[in-house]
C-alpha cells in the first residue's frame, strides 16, 4: 500500500472517501465494535458514474458477518451496476485495513481493475487486486 497525498487526489475520489467514512458509522458491529466503511464507484455508462456505499453488518452467528466491502458491492451490483474504477474504504483506526481475504476475492470477481483507496485515522494509502491478490482463483474451464 502507498501513501498518497490528500491534495493529490480528484474531487470524485474525494467524496468516495468521504462516503466511505459516513458510512462506517451506520455500522452494525456489536460483537467486534470495529466499523468500516466503504463506498464505489460505478464508471460512467448509460447512467453515468454513481457512488453506492455498505457498512459491515455483524451476526450473533459471527461467521454470518457481510464485510463492508461485500455489503458495498452487493448493493451496487443489486441496482444494476457492473463496472468499477475505484473503491474506498475507511476504518477508525491509526493504520489502514486492506480488505480480508473473501473480500479480494469478491473484488476479483466484480471489480478487478479497480483503484482501490483506503483511508483511516492517519491518511490515504492506495493499492490494487494485482497487488492484494496475485493468481487469485477463477473457475477452472473444462
Ligand atoms: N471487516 C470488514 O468489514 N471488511 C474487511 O475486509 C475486514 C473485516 C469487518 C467484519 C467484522 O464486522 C469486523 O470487520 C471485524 O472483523
Amino acid at each position: 500500500m502507498k501513501p498518497v497525498e490528500r491534495d493529490t487526489l480528484s474531487e470524485t475520489d474525494l467524496e468516495l472517501l468521504a462516503a466511505a467514512r459516513e458510512v462506517s458509522d451506520r455500522a452494525y458491529a456489536p460483537y467486534s465494535g470495529f466499523r468500516v466503511g466503504c463506498a464505489v464507484l460505478a464508471s460512467d455508462g448509460d447512467r453515468g458514474t454513481e457512488i453506492v456505499a455498505g457498512c459491515n453488518i455483524e451476526n450473533a452467528s459471527y461467521s454470518l458477518t457481510v464485510c463492508a466491502e461485500r455489503a458495498a458491492m452487493g448493493a451496487a451490483v443489486s441496482r444494476g451496476r457492473r463496472a468499477f474504477d475505484v473503491i474506498a474504504i475507511y476504518t477508525h483506526t491509526p493504520h489502514p485495513t486492506p480488505p480480508c481475504g473473501a473480500c479480494r476475492q469478491f473484488l476479483h470477481e466484480l471489480a478487478r481493475g479497480v483503484r482501490i483507496l483506503i483511508e483511516c485515522e492517519t491518511g490515504v494509502f492506495e493499492t490494487d487486486l494485482a497487488t492484494l491478490l496475485p493468481d487469485a482463483f477463477e473457475q477452472p474451464s473444462e
